[in-house]
């Protein structure tokens, strides 16, 4: 028989239904009736939407016509139907949480069913309380993995996560870490080169992480004067210095639970890093001028440009606040190590700009080119820059090459230049002309198969040469294997 609860009855004497942030749908199977009822009114009273059922062979075809999120089932002693099912319900919702209730004497059939799929289990007879813990275990690691789930599938049908651009596997590995990072509350520091978007990656962590409702406080440790620092990220007390003329809570403390981005934490003076340091340990902050400590629960989210590890060894950073920081470090790629976000990247730039002014920009494929062979050491930021100077100052909707600034311009005049030297050296141009251009035909080989990460095809016709010329070269140069580095 099939039994449905309410989950009015329970509510008084469990009363953490708000733990749960999304009711989840919770199938007991279990031939004691007792067992069952009090199974399903606690966990009714977690908030759990329940069934019930007494029958293993109604368990396995309910989860088969409507899953619940986690299985509460009971495995009967000296049979191995309990296990099948447990196998069956894994092969068909791999996302879905089983937990095995087992007799006590029957470790082995525990171990069997976690072998079998299972993520936890309850020995009989277990207390309420244990039963309440197993299941919150069960939701929390549920929800964790459906928000994690639902990144993944928008990451598929989108060009990046939130905010950001990007679909290079340097970038898919990023976001990767970066879901499973927003769902907890340690430090992380986010490290890479100037304009890589090390804040907009504090800001994606805070918008996917538990507290987002909350406020995301920026501090720029570089621009700021060190005692402005204390007070800003700790607070003062009426009366602290001259001008305190009242207490104002530091960012710490005024983010609640969520974010302070700490920004280029690497300039952070030794004292106040001291002071942080304190701050993360204890959990608590000391105003200035206080005798007292106010509690914090801010995520600290860091981010730096320089080498820390370095600042370490010289002693201008403090190791122990460096390994508080360092649990999680993010790592950004520099935009001239994933090229083929750069398209998607001035896309997405036009894009903003076009809405904007109510005006459709294009790139041709001239100035497409001239940017996918530039370096970029201003990173994303550069290349922000650089769409939105060439919509300004272009000539028209389509922007050109001439559109683009001088050194990008430069770049793809030089590539031009050894593609046709290396044309010309197919058509057997002068002696000597190939003796000063070899060195320039060969590096210009070298850099089309890097910036397309050794696909040769591409690579020659990025330098508008035959495939066939290419590999001829190839040998001629000696580059072979070496041009995969
Ligand atoms: N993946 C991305 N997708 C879209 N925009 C990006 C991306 N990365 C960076 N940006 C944009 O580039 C600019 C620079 O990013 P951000 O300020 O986060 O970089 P940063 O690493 O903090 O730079 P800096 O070291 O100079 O402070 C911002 O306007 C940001 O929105
Ligand atoms: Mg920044």
């Amino acid at each position: 028989m099939l039994e449905t609860i309410s989950n009015t009855r329970a509510m008084e004497y469990i009363p953490n239904i708000a733990q749960l942030p999304a009711r989840l749908h919770l199938l007991v199977a279990d031939p004691d009736a007792a067992v069952r009822s009090a199974c399903a009114e606690i966990a009714a009273g977690l908030g759990f939407a329940v069934e019930s059922t007494g029958d293993l062979d109604q368990a396995r075809s309910l989860m088969e016509s409507r899953a619940a999120d986690i299985l509460l089932v009971n495995l009967p002693p000296g049979s191995n139907k309990g296990l099948e099912v447990v196998r069956d319900v894994k092969l068909l919702h791999p996302d879905a949480s089983v937990i095995a209730m087992t007799a006590s004497n029957s470790v082995s059939a525990a171990v069997e069913a976690m072998r079998c799929g299972a993520s936890d289990y309850l020995a009989k007879p277990f207390a309420m309380d244990e039963l309440s813990t197993v299941l919150d275990r069960a939701a929390a690691n549920h929800n964790s993995g459906s928000i994690a789930r639902q990144l993944r599938e928008r990451l598929r049908l989108s060009q990046g996560l939130g905010a950001m651009i990007g679909r290079s596997p340097e970038m898919e590995k990023l976001y990767r870490i970066l879901s499973k990072v927003a769902q907890s509350s340690h430090p992380v520091l986010v490290l890479g080169e100037s304009g890589t978007g090390k804040e907009l990656v504090a800001r994606t962590i805070h918008a996917y992480g538990l507290n987002a409702e909350k406020p995301f406080l920026p501090v720029d440790c570089a621009s700021l004067a060190p005692t402005l620092i204390e007070s800003e990220l700790f607070g003062y007390v009426k009366g602290a210095f001259t001008g305190a003329n009242r207490a104002k809570d530091g960012l710490l403390v005024s983010a609640e639970s969520g974010t302070v981005f700490l920004d280029e934490v690497g300039e952070l003076p030794l004292e106040m890093q001291a002071k942080l340091l304190r701050a993360l340990q204890e959990k608590e902050v000391r105003p200035v001028g206080a005798t007292y400590s106010v509690p914090m629960k801010a995520r600290i989210v860091a981010a730096t440009n320089r080498d820390l590890g370095a600042m370490v060894v010289s002693g201008a950073f403090r190791k122990d606040l460096f390994y508080r920081l360092n649990v999680v470090n993010l790592r950004l790629p520099a935009l001239r190590d994933r090229r083929e976000d750069i398209p998607l990247l001035a896309a997405h730039f036009l894009d903003r700009v076009s809405r904007e002014r109510k005006w459709k920009y294009t790139l041709n494929n001239e100035a497409l080119q001239a940017m996918m062979l530039y370096d970029w050491p201003g990173n994303v930021r550069e290349l922000e820059n650089a769409v939105e100077r060439a919509c300004t100052m272009g000539s028209g909707p389509e922007l050109r090459l001439g559109d683009l600034p001088t050194q990008l311009r430069q770049q793809e005049l030089a590539a031009k230049h050894a593609a046709a030297a290396l044309s010309d050296c197919a058509d057997g141009g002068e002696a000597v002309q190939v003796k000063t251009l070899a060195q320039m035909e060969r590096e210009a080989i070298l850099d089309a198969i890097r910036i397309l990460k050794g696909d040769k095809l591409q690579a020659a016709k990025l330098l508008g040469i035959g495939k066939t010329t290419l590999y001829r070269k190839l040998k001629e140069y000696g580059i072979g294997d070496a041009a995969k580095e």
